[in-house]
């Protein structure tokens, strides 16, 4: 049985689960010393205080770190999942119970619940809001254009209980956000381009230290984890096709082949492309990629990258996953109008029945380092949401000056993480000779 929170300020699972919860974040902070830094001093300066921050992020171990650490900073916190398959229900459960964060997720939450929780954290009426995927800013957007019936029905019927006023206070309240995914900075440049961006966005995404790292080795590690914990096949020896060689695939691809998979890479981009097949990948579209596959990740961001016309031609019990921000990767709807099933036969793993062949989808789609593991390892993430930190003081600090636009975090911040990330490492690194900054500085010298 479960004891849900519902009705209170926060709508968890099981706030009895809170002290493994505890244990758990615990343990990951011991791998976030720059995260760690920033809260000691968020301690003392407190440059969040008197800011209402919601955060639609996945509710993790690093999450929480996170979260405490705004809460540190002075910022009266929200949250709430960006996945319906993400959250982790002992984390949520302890940011309730032992630091009184309103947390609004649930581990396997349906449509009609995840969105509830959407509502939730935008009747919180943040100052600052920060995703993973643009969903608070989008819902928030479809408010500020009326677009009433784009918006999920749990959003729709409590804005439809708003005033006009209220409505526009609600949007003019935001003095800017933060946006943690690539398919999320996609979505806000794009409103940024149509000239309806309402307020300033920090894409912390593109900090160095966030895609370099996060996408790259986070990704590329965690999606074989998940992979291996929802099937435990065995990676040496198969053929694993990897869709999209950007920060993610790259990294997947590279873990996948050190595990000894023979890797086929597919993209659109032709640089990438050349990337990969000077890296030693096999570079094929995904028509003649999908007779060949064992295993079949989608990692770019796009929809209906695996079709139904690509799971005919692959072989009887070929598994599907996908990596990428949201479950239109492998289109789903094609393979329930086109097969048989599903069979959940393990758990993660939903055999269908197509001319004959089985496939094996795994999570529904969804994020599989998310869904079957437990996301990036807290190393990779101590600088992701330590960009995720500075973003929101930035926003702060700067919400005047910034245009409502899309900005990267200035790049002495972005440098700074990196500094105190080597220095946390252990690793020192060799600082310009004055004879070398002259050198580097200058135009007159040759050979
Ligand atoms: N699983 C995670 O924890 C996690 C972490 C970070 C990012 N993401 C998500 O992963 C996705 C990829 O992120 P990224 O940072 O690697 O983006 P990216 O832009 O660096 O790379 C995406 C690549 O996919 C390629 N692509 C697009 N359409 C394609 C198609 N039809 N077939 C083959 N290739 C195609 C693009 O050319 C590009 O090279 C995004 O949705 C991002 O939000 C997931």
């Amino acid at each position: 049985m479960t004891t849900t929170a519902r009705g209170a300020a926060s709508d968890v699972k099981d706030l009895s689960l809170a002290a493994e919860g505890r244990r758990r974040t615990e343990w990951a902070e011991r791998s976030m010393p720059v995260l760690r830094l920033i809260r000691e001093r968020f301690t003392r300066e407190r440059p969040l205080a008197g800011r209402r921050l919601s955060a639609c992020l996945h509710v993790t171990t690093e999450t929480a770190n996170l979260a405490v650490t705004l809460q540190a900073g002075g910022a009266d916190v929200a949250l709430c999942g960006s996945n319906p398959l993400s959250t982790q229900d002992d984390v949520a459960a302890h940011l309730v119970k032992d630091h009184g964060i309103k947390v609004f997720a649930i581990k396997g939450e349906d449509h009609a619940t995840y969105y509830e929780h959407i509502r939730a954290a935008l009747a919180h009426r943040p100052d600052i809001t920060m995703d993973d995927g643009a969903d608070l800013v989008g819902a928030l957007h479809m408010i500020a254009l009326n677009r009433l019936d784009d918006l999920a029905p749990p959003v729709r019927r409590w804005v439809e209980t708003l005033s006009g006023v209220d409505r526009k206070a609600l949007v003019a309240g935001v003095a800017g956000s933060t946006e943690e995914t690539t398919t999320g900075v996609i979505r806000l440049k794009a409103m940024a381009r149509d000239g309806v961006l309402q307020f300033p966005v920090i894409a912390v995404n593109d900090s160095d230290t966030k895609h370099l790292f996060d996408n790259r080795y986070g990704t590329g590690q965690s999606t074989l984890d998940g992979i291996l914990r929802a099937t435990n096949l065995l990676v040496a020896g198969s053929t694993v096709v990897v869709a999209g060689y950007g920060w993610c695939g790259r990294g997947f691809a590279l873990r996948a082949r050190g595990a000894g998979a023979n890797v086929i890479v597919t993209e659109i981009d032709p640089l990438k492309a050349l990337e990969a097949q000077m890296d030693g990948y096999r570079v094929m579209p995904m028509a003649e990629a999908a007779p060949v596959g064992d295993v079949f990740v989608t990692l770019t961001g796009n929809t209906h990258v695996l079709r139904v016309e690509h799971m005919r031609a692959m072989k009887d019990g070929a598994v599907l996953a996908n990596s990428g921000h949201f479950n239109v990767e492998i289109d789903l709807d094609g393979l329930k109008q086109a097969a048989q099933g599903p069979t959940r036969v393990r758990e993660f793993v939903d055999e269908w029945r197509l001319g004959g062949k089985r496939v094996f989808v795994l999570a529904d789609g969804r994020l599989i380092n998310l869904a079957a593991a437990e996301g990036h390892p807290a190393s990779v993430m101590d600088m992701s949401f330590a960009n995720q930190a500075l973003a929101a003081e930035h926003v702060v600090q700067h919400a005047r000056e910034l245009t409502k636009d899309v900005h990267r975090i200035p790049r002495e911040l972005d440098a700074e993480i990196a500094r105190l990330k080597l220095a946390a490492m252990g690793v020192a690194i060799d600082t310009l000779t004055p004879e070398q900054q002259k050198y580097l500085s200058s135009w007159e010298m040759g050979t």
